[in-house]
């Protein structure tokens, strides 16, 4: 039988409430998108951002590893995320990702503080008609 296939093109939420918007990935795996976090480390008013991404061998991996760039448009830091593209046992998509969020520092000296790290689960979003 053919392998579940997970593709990234759509709308995602994750475990903290963030929506997301894949939109279609071309021919060389690369796609664009936007990011609406549901949690903020800064006093900022909360915006949608702007992704960009990369999914790895589009054609023949059914369940693709992929990256993306996340350039907070209401904050100076920017997020990277990693991770897979799954079929779970019910036959739903998840990506499982691992994010690293760099924050802006006035100093050399305060480096050691300016990087978090985190995982994160998105699931397909369905709104109802
Ligand atoms: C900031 O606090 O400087 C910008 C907001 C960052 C939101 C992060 S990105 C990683 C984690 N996953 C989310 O969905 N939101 C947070």
């Amino acid at each position: 039988s053919l392998p579940p296939q997970c593709v990234l093109t759509g709308r995602w939420v994750n475990d903290l409430g963030s929506n997301m918007t894949v939109m279609a990935v071309n021919e060389k795996g690369e796609f664009l998108g936007s990011y609406h976090t549901a949690v903020t480390a800064t006093s900022n008013e909360i915006k949608v951002s702007p992704l960009h991404g990369s999914q790895h061998r589009t054609n023949k991996n059914s369940q693709a590893t992929f990256g993306f760039t996340v350039n907070l448009s209401f904050s100076d830091s920017v997020t990277v995320f990693t991770g897979q593209c799954f079929v779970d046992e019910d036959g739903k998509e998840v990506l499982k990702t691992m994010w690293l969020l760099r924050s802006n520092v006035d100093s050399i000296k305060d480096d050691w503080k300016a990087t978090m790290v985190g995982v994160n689960v998105f699931t397909r979003l369905r709104t109802k008609k």
